[in-house]
């Protein structure tokens, strides 16, 4: 069985007051040399990071790069119109209803986004 244990891994320069509350942006970080799709969202005074990658089919949730469906603090699957919770990355309705984003543990230092990321080596 694969050793699961968190690294912080330094996925972007974003600054807290550069992130308009509940307006998405996806960030493209090389984690581990792989190309990994990210979201990230301000509900409020925190930050939530999910995976760009709907529960459904697998399909990036924007409708053009950085673009996305939002509304009263929902995001919306541009593929087939599943809503996820921004807070909580919980679908609410639609095709994968129950299910939920893959988050992942965030802080700010220094002005540097750092998300814990799960090393699977090994
Ligand atoms: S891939 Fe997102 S709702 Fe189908």
């Amino acid at each position: 069985m694969p050793r699961q244990e968190l690294e912080s891994v330094n996925c972007s320069l974003i600054a807290m007051p550069v992130l308009e509350n509940e307006t998405p942006v996806t960030i493209n970080p090389l984690i581990h040399g792989e190309m990994t799709p990210l979201i990230v969202i301000r509900c409020d005074d925190g930050v939530q990071v999910y995976a760009n990658c709907c529960p459904h089919q697998g399909r990036r949730l924007d409708y053009a790069p950085d673009r996305f469906l939002t509304k009263d603090a929902t995001l919306v699957c541009a593929a087939h119109g599943a809503v996820f919770g921004m807070a909580d990355g919980l679908c609410l309705q639609g095709p994968c209803r129950g299910e939920s984003l893959r988050s992942y543990g965030c802080q700010w230092q220094d002005g540097i986004l750092r998300v814990e990321w799960p090393d699977t080596a090994g």
